[in-house]
């Protein structure tokens, strides 16, 4: 996955690693940061999404595209589609432009709305990628982890950067006796779950 990702993709995602370096730099209002994950959470996530068992991938905040490309290198690798969703217009046109600047439009589905909202519509979840406002989390927890496959896998960002608004999250899953779950030490701390 790591060792041929397209031109195309490589220069996308310099792009915006370059835009959100800049962004968090000049003061930008949060909503409008890209708020990305760092590159070795990308890889992270790309690992464990290609060893996921057959199911359906979803990503809960899109922002530019940026996590989603490092999923797209597993749903190549692995023969699987991606849903992502994202609550507002502004970023869902970047990742838009994303999608179709690195072709890999054929793999992802985007979603504009509130993920909650569209959640209990999806089943039989294999990968999710838990990365939107702190205040969803535990929803979104429920939602996600209700439809797991066995073998399936949550992974939520920020759980050390955030670890203190995040607590009730945290709680709920590492005494969640449907999954196994830790925290992970990679870029802002990611809670990984899987589903027993
Ligand atoms: C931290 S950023 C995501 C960064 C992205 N995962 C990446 O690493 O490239 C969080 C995104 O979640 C979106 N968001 C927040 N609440 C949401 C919700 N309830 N449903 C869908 N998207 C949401 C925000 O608009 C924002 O773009």
């Amino acid at each position: 996955m790591f060792n041929d990702i397209p031109k195309e993709m490589l220069d996308r995602m310099q792009q915006l690693e370059q835009m959100d370096a800049r962004d968090r730099a000049d003061g930008t209002d949060r909503m409008q940061r890209l708020r990305q994950i760092p590159p070795e959470t990308g890889k992270f996530l790309a690992l464990l999404a290609a060893g996921a068992p057959q199911g359906n991938f979803i990503e809960i905040g899109t922002s530019a595209g940026y996590s989603t490309m490092w999923l797209a290198l597993a749903c190549r690798q692995a023969g699987r589609k991606l849903t992502t969703f994202e609550l507002l217009e502004e970023k869902a046109a970047l990742a838009r432009e994303t999608f179709k600047l690195t072709g890999i439009e054929d793999v992802v589905e985007l979603v504009v709305g509130d993920a909650r909202e569209h959640l209990p519509a999806i089943d039989g979840i294999s990968f999710c990628f838990l990365d939107a406002e702190k205040e969803v989390y535990v929803d979104c927890y429920e939602a996600v982890a209700a439809k797991l496959v066995p073998g399936g896998i949550l992974v939520a960002d920020n759980a050390i950067s955030h670890g203190k608004e995040l607590q009730p999250v945290l709680d709920r899953a590492l005494n969640d006796e449907r999954v196994d779950a830790l925290i992970v030490p990679i870029g802002k701390g990611e809670l990984l779950c899987r589903k027993i």
